[in-house]
């Protein structure tokens, strides 16, 4: 067998999991689920949980990785824990699952680019989103999507992979930044900052009441509603339960601190999300749009009917939908990248190959999304409440109590930290997110089957 790819340099590792955690998971569900959710109140919770649970939970798919350079099915394996691999198949079922149509809404994104090259969303903007959402055109773009993700996936991890998120990541960054401050320039934007920015504390107190004469603690506000949702949300802009982080992880040749890429990720994934909501929020505001409202399609049709009514509406629009095109690539190669190491790490195929076969599975798999978009609701609803905290759970099960400490000295190499950070890290991943996760799955299994 042929000897197994690495990343060249550690920022390209850093670069590529930046890439896969900012999606449209930042730039399309973070400012409007923020909204849905009463603004700065959620953000906050999101911050919480994206700190105090992610960050433990990435590391706990960073150690998995390196310490066994090996695909998310035979890391389990190699690491001495056979009965294991269930973990990993569950994390690379669910990276197939949600490719799947995320692909179809990468397609919607391709559409909006050309879209606002000629402002064909530029009358009713919401009776245009439907006419392209679904049916035989977002079939066609689906499928063109899935070409391009499967076209770098096909060039390996340095050639591939390091080199295109090497290029995506900063472009994103730098033309957020510009597209905030042009929002900060229009007239009425003013209160979107104050609605994303200045959290209702009042929301976030616990109170004790009394019922039938039992005492019982609750909180202030929906909190209770939020935090699963913010849990899952941490997740999912995360990249975990799918296998990515574990097997971009697999890539690493090095000792470097796994502590400082997490912590870096989760900074760039954070700060990306609210430049998104610092663009997103402020412009509905200055088009007087109630923010929240709307499905699946409210990007789309609020920022884009957003576009149609301002000046330079059409090179802002292309600028804007081609960032979150490029947002979304980087995430969506992360995901074909999962199943595709497991592949080449198994059978004797050659990557071009095996891109291209499992490209066309997932295209077909998303059919019933791009054909109706209550099929991608479906799919989401399921990968979200079910799959995404079910393999989360899995990892930090594996990783907390049956993996242990070899796990602990693995995050410790290449840091200068002392045992005691690593056991704290140890017991955080038994305890707090544990918690977490339970509870968010079992919330998540009440609204799917409630
Ligand atoms: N993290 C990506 C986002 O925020 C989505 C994603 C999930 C990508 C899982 C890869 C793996 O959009
Ligand atoms: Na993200």
């Amino acid at each position: 067998m042929s000897e197994r790819e690495t990343w060249a340099t550690r920022a390209g590792f850093i670069l590529a999991a930046v890439g896969s955690a900012v999606g449209l998971g930042n730039i399309w569900q973070f400012p409007f689920k923020t909204a849905q959710f009463g603004g700065a109140t959620f953000l906050v919770v999101y911050l919480v949980a994206a700190f105090g649970i992610g960050l433990p939970a990435i590391l706990a798919e960073f150690v998995i990785g390196r310490k066994s350079n090996l695909n998310t099915i035979g890391a389990f394996e190699k690491l001495g824990y056979r009965n294991w691999r269930f973990v990993g198949v569950l994390g690379l079922v669910t990276g197939f699952w949600i490719l799947s149509y995320y692909s179809v809404v990468g397609g919607w994104v391709l559409r909006y680019v050309g879209g606002s090259l000629t402002g064909a969303y530029f009358g009713d903007s919401a009776a245009y989103f439907s006419s392209i959402a679904a049916g035989p055109d977002a079939i066609a773009l689906h499928a063109v999507f899935m070409a391009l993700v499967v076209g770098i996936v096909a060039f390996g991890i340095e050639d591939g992979i390091e080199k295109a998120t090497k290029f995506m990541v900063p472009s994103i960054l730098v033309i957020l930044v510009a597209l905030a401050a042009w929002a900060f320039t229009l007239p009425g934007s003013g209160p979107g900052y104050g609605y994303f920015l200045s959290p209702d504390l009042s929301q976030l107190r616990l109170t004790v009441a009394t019922t039938d004469g039992f005492p019982f603690v609750s909180f202030g506000g929906p909190l209770a509603e939020i935090i699963p949702f913010a849990v899952s949300q941490a997740f999912f802009s995360l990249s975990l339960g799918m296998g990515a982080m574990i097997t971009y992880a697999s890539y690493i040749d090095g000792d470097e601190s796994l502590f400082g890429d997490g912590a870096t990720i989760v900074v760039f994934n954070s700060l990306i999300g609210i430049l998104a909501g610092l663009v997103v929020i402020p412009l509905l505001f200055a088009q007087g749009v109630e923010p929240g409202s709307g499905g699946a399609g409210a990007l789309f049709i609020s920022v884009a009917g957003a576009f149609a009514s301002i000046p330079f509406g059409r090179v802002v629009g292309v600028v804007f939908f081609g960032v979150v095109l490029v947002a979304a690539l980087s995430s969506a190669i992360s995901l074909l990248e999962v199943v595709v190491a497991y592949a080449i790490d198994n059978y004797a195929v050659s990557r071009p190959q095996v891109a291209v076969g499992l490209g066309a599975v997932i295209f077909l798999l998303g059919l019933p999304s791009a054909w109706d978009t209550a099929w991608l609701t479906w799919f989401d609803n399921l990968a979200y409440q079910l799959f995404l905290p079910l393999s989360v759970l899995g990892i930090l099960v594996f990783v907390g109590w049956v993996f242990g400490r070899p796990a602990l000295e693995e995050l410790l190499r290449g840091t200068s930290f002392g045992h005691g950070v690593g056991a704290t890290w140890l017991w955080t991943v038994r305890s707090v997110v544990f918690l977490a996760v339970v509870v968010t799955l079992v919330l998540g299994l009440v609204t799917l089957f409630g």
